[in-house]
C-alpha cells in the first residue's frame, strides 16, 4: 500500500481548516491523509474528526515546540491564524512566525498560508481617505496577514499564498445578517454602495486549498485568490429574499457610519469595506470564481450556500 502524504491542518475544528480536513477525508482514494491540529484533542469537534478518520494532534500556536511536533513528518501544512480571537496584529505576526519556523524545522514540502492583502500597498498610512488604526495599520486583520507573508519566504519555504474572501457565514455568525427595521422589514446593511463583494462559503476555502495541494508544485511560489461569487448588496439581498421567502432590502451606509457602529472591530471592518469598495476591480479580479471552481468543483454559489444555510441566519 502506498503511504499517503500527510497534510497538517491548523484550525481543523474551524471554518477553513474544517473544510480542508473534510475534503481530504471525503477523497478516500486520494493521495493525502489529514492530520487535524487542535488545542484540545478531547473536544467534541476533535473527537468527531478522529471518528471520521483524521489523525488528531494537539498544538497551540502560542507554543512553537508543539507546532513543530504537529508538523513533524507532514508533507503539507495549511496555516491560518485567528485574528478575531485576540484582535492583535502583533499576535497574528507571532503566530505566523511560529508556523513558518515549524514548517521549516519539519521540512514541509508545501505550505499554504491563508492570507489577505496588506492594504497599505494601496492605501499608504499617509492617505487619509480612511483612518490609520493602532498607529500603523489601515485594515489590521488584512495588513497583518499580508505583512506576515515574508516570514514564510524568509525561511525559503515552498509556499502558496491563498487570498481568501468574505465569508457568507458572516451573515450567520458575525452579526452581519439582515435585521428587522422598526417597520418590520428585513434590511441588509453594508457599506458597499453598488460595488461587488467577493464572497465565499467558508468551507470552500479549505476545499480550494485541497485542490491546490492536489496540483503538486504548480502553485508553489504563487499567490492564488479564490471566491464563490462577486455580488452587490442588492444582488445578495435579492438572493436572501428568495431563500427566506420574504423581502430583504439592501441598505447602503457610509463607511464612516459603519466605523462608528461601536462593536469591537467596527473600525477595522469599516476600513475593510472601504477597501473592497474602492478597489473593487482589483480585489475581484484577484479572486476568479471560475478558477476557484477548477480547484474545487463543488464550489458553492451564494444561492447554493443559502439553500443550505438560510435557516441558520438569525433574524431577531
Ligand atoms: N470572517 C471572514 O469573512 C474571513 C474572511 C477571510 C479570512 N478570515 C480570517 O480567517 C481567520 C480565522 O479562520 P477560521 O474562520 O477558519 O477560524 P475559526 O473557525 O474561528 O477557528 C479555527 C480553529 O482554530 C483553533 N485555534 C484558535 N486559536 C488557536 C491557537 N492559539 N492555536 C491552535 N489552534 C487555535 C480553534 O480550534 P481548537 O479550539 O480546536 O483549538 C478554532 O476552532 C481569521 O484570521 C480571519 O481574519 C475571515
Amino acid at each position: 500500500m502506498i503511504e499517503k502524504k500527510k497534510i497538517a491542518v491548523v484550525g481543523s475544528t474551524g471554518a477553513q481548516g474544517g473544510g480542508l480536513v473534510g475534503a481530504i477525508l471525503s477523497d478516500k482514494e486520494g493521495a493525502f491523509s489529514a492530520r487535524a491540529i487542535t488545542r484540545d484533542a478531547r473536544s467534541d469537534k476533535a473527537l468527531a474528526l478522529a471518528k471520521a478518520g483524521a489523525e488528531v494532534v494537539s498544538a497551540d500556536l502560542n507554543d512553537l515546540e508543539s507546532v513543530k511536533r504537529a508538523f513533524d513528518g507532514a508533507y503539507g501544512a495549511y496555516c491560518v491564524t485567528f485574528y478575531w480571537d485576540h484582535f492583535s496584529p502583533e499576535k497574528e505576526a507571532a503566530h505566523a512566525t511560529a508556523l513558518a519556523k515549524a514548517a521549516k524545522a519539519a521540512g514541509v514540502q508545501h505550505v499554504i498560508w491563508s492570507t489577505l492583502e496588506d492594504t497599505r500597498r494601496w492605501v499608504p498610512l499617509s492617505d487619509n481617505r480612511m483612518p490609520t488604526l493602532m498607529g500603523k495599520y489601515k485594515v489590521p486583520h488584512f495588513d497583518a496577514k499580508g505583512e506576515a507573508e515574508h516570514f514564510f519566504t524568509d525561511q525559503g519555504l515552498p509556499v502558496t499564498f491563498l487570498l481568501t474572501s468574505f465569508y457568507w457565514d458572516n451573515f450567520i455568525h458575525f452579526g452581519m445578517g439582515p435585521k428587522k427595521s422598526p417597520e418590520g422589514n428585513l434590511v441588509l446593511t453594508l457599506p458597499m454602495g453598488g460595488k461587488k463583494l467577493a464572497g465565499i462559503a467558508s468551507e470552500d476555502i479549505g476545499k480550494c486549498a485541497y485542490g491546490i495541494f492536489k496540483r503538486g508544485k504548480e502553485f508553489i511560489g504563487k499567490t492564488v485568490g479564490i471566491a464563490g461569487e462577486h455580488l452587490t448588496g442588492t444582488q445578495m439581498a435579492s438572493a436572501m429574499s428568495r431563500a427566506l421567502g420574504r423581502e430583504v432590502r439592501y441598505q447602503d451606509i457610509s463607511c464612516d457610519a459603519y466605523r462608528g457602529l461601536g462593536f469591537p472591530g467596527a473600525e477595522d471592518l469599516g476600513n475593510m469595506f472601504q477597501f473592497y469598495k474602492e478597489f473593487e476591480q482589483m480585489f475581484c479580479e484577484r479572486r476568479d470564481p471560475g478558477f476557484s471552481r477548477s480547484l474545487n468543483p463543488e464550489l458553492q454559489t451564494f444561492a447554493a450556500w443559502l439553500s443550505r444555510n438560510a435557516s441558520r441566519i438569525p433574524i431577531a
